[in-house]
């Protein structure tokens, strides 16, 4: 009998690691595989633009749950989807990344019985006064079967006790995703530079702890325009960071300089292809981290750790400090291009793996 599969997502960084799974299965065609939407994220710049571009159809079902307070969007998606877990009984839970759409999912099908399984297992920041780090812990204690992108992320679930035989490591899903879309990454038309620009940067940031208080948000605000003195940015706003930019009467003071080019949230292709060309990415973000590792760019990322040490390690991230930036571009601007990095299991066929895993469990 064909075996009931729900792939549940909800904020941006999930879409991209659902996409490879979904069409994966799809195409296996041995499991009934229904995409669930939290709708944490909602906007079609957040959401919509993802589903279009890596021609995901409309979601089975959309719990439509908004944003709110972490308490409050959690015990929305909850009380919702456990709702759809009792009259659908699914043989598995797929749940991705470490959002509050992840974590609550994840609790809400575990709480009656039903297996779940984590992509994007045993990433850990150590730093617990992120978010995402309390999702990941609790998600990964919890699931049934723990889907690692590589040996570190191994590593930490053995260090924390689990047993190896929960632990699968598969590879890194986020570069299926890229490998996917590559050709469509390609095809986008470059963009077109101001006269006498030849180069450019972009920066992402969105995380609370960079753009929730005013002090830090006003200091990366005052680092990003010193930065861009070095070097024309481009800078993708996250509605998070348009919100506290202006909550806090900084929007105005970035909108006036030059060589900053504020623009909407991209879509996948779009944001792919821009990073693709730059000669740095500024970010505070998990995925980029991984992406431009990936594609050997530089990056510099604006946190004091990362739940993505090998970035760190084996591929072509710093960490840095917002007081750093400047001094950073300028060293990168003025040195040779790096080269691409090979890590394990980052070959755009994690999803595959994934699929046979889930063959031989639901047998
Ligand atoms: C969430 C994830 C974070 C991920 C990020 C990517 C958690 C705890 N955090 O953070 O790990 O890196 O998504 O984007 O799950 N908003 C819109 N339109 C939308 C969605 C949100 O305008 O479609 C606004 C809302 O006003 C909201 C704010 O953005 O208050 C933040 O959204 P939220 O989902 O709470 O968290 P993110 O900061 O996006």
């Amino acid at each position: 009998m064909r075996k009931v599969i729900h792939l549940v997502g909800g904020a941006r960084p999930n879409f991209m690691k659902i996409a490879p799974l979904y069409h994966e299965l799809k195409e296996r065609g041995r499991h009934e595989v229904r995409l669930i939407h939290t709708g944490q994220h909602y906007d079609q710049k957040m959401s919509g633009n993802f589903f279009e571009d890596f021609n995901l159809p409309n979601p089975d079902i959309n719990l439509d749950v908004g944003s709110g307070t972490h308490a409050d969007q959690t015990g929305k998606i909850m009380i919702s989807y456990e709702k759809i877990l009792l009259s659908e009984n699914p043989d598995l839970v797929i749940v991705v990344g470490d959002t509050n759409s992840t974590m609550a999912a994840c609790i809400a099908a575990k709480k009656i019985n039903i297996s779940v399984a984590h992509l994007e297992s045993g990433l850990r920041s150590f730093d617990r006064s992120m978010p995402e780090e309390i999702n990941r812990i609790i998600v990964d204690s919890i699931s049934d079967i723990l889907w690692a992108p590589s040996h570190d992320a191994v590593v930490n679930l053995d260090n924390e006790g689990i047993k190896p035989d929960r632990i699968k490591e598969v590879g890194n899903i986020m570069i299926d995703a890229y490998v996917m879309m590559e050709e469509a990454i390609l095809k986008q038309p470059p963009l077109k530079l101001d006269d006498g620009v030849d180069a450019y940067g972009v920066v992402t940031i969105h995380r609370a702890s960079n753009v929730d208080s005013f002090n830090t948000l006003s200091t990366m605000v005052d680092s990003i325009i010193s930065a861009s003195s070095n070097l024309m940015l481009y800078f993708p706003l996250h509605p998070r960071t348009k919100k506290q930019l202006e909550k806090f009467n900084l929007f105005e003071k970035l909108q006036k300089i030059q060589r900053l080019k504020i623009i909407d949230p991209l879509s996948y292709i779009e944001f792919m292809a821009l990073v693709r060309n730059a000669t740095v990415v500024i970010t505070d973000s998990g995925g980029v981290q991984e992406e431009t590792t990936y594609l050997g760019i530089s990056c510099l990322t604006l946190r004091d750790n990362t739940e993505r040490p090998i970035t760190v390690t084996h591929g072509t991230n710093k960490l840095i400090k917002a007081h750093e930036l400047s001094g950073e571009l300028l060293r990168l601007t003025n040195r040779a291009a790096v080269s691409r990095p090979s890590i394990p299991l980052w070959d755009g066929n994690a999803a595959k793996r994934i699929a046979n895993h889930i063959d031989e469990i639901l047998r």
